[in-house]
């Protein structure tokens, strides 16, 4: 038995949140903020005990994947000395290096703000790393002051993101943070 699934089963009613969590098939995004609950508590327990934070990147984009419906990429680049590189994602294959300060991704990172575009065509600079892309938001990655790297996800749908989906996925990042910080 893996680490993190013996560790939500030690959990009260830690074999029925992890079939809950894992095994859920998203119907309709139509209550966000519940979905997100769902999210978080997924992410916490895959990434609970675990230290390697690629392995933890690895399992909250399987996760974002499963659970967010609209999406065509969702991932993270890491800030590795002055730039982030590309890390663990579900999509098609995607820009490896971006500058602090360039795209969507580097002014989250610059600015430590999310970035929610609406249509990624009239934002300047934006990376196109995949064409279906419409859409998109970057949620900074930060754990005790430190920039670790951001949390990109991209849609065909215009304004696919909202206020919702921007506190969720802060509450997401916010567990997660602490998860990649090793
Ligand atoms: N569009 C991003 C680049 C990363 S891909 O979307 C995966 C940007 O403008 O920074």
């Amino acid at each position: 038995m893996t680490n993190w699934r013996s560790a939500a089963r030690s959990r009260p009613d830690g074999e029925g949140v992890l079939d809950r969590v894992l095994d859920v098939v998203p119907g309709s995004a139509t209550d966000k903020p519940a979905l997100y609950s769902s999210l978080k508590m997924a992410v916490q327990v895959v990434t609970d005990g675990e230290r390697d934070p690629i392995a933890n990147m690895a399992n909250a984009a399987a996760l974002i994947w499963q659970y967010l419906p609209d999406l065509n990429w969702a991932g993270f680049y890491r800030l590795i000395g002055d730039e982030l590189v590309l890390g663990p994602f579900q999509g098609k294959a995607a820009c490896i290096r971006i500058a602090l300060g360039r795209g969507v991704c580097g002014t989250a990172a610059a600015t430590r703000e999310v970035q929610c575009v609406a249509d990624v065509h009239a934002f300047p600079g934006h990376i196109a790393c995949d064409t279906a892309s419409v859409s998109e938001v970057v949620v900074p990655l930060v754990y005790e002051g430190r920039l670790l790297g951001v949390l990109d996800l991209d849609s065909p749908r215009p304004a696919r993101f909202d206020e919702e989906d921007v506190a969720g996925l802060t509450a997401v990042c916010a567990v997660l943070a602490p998860a990649l910080a090793h």
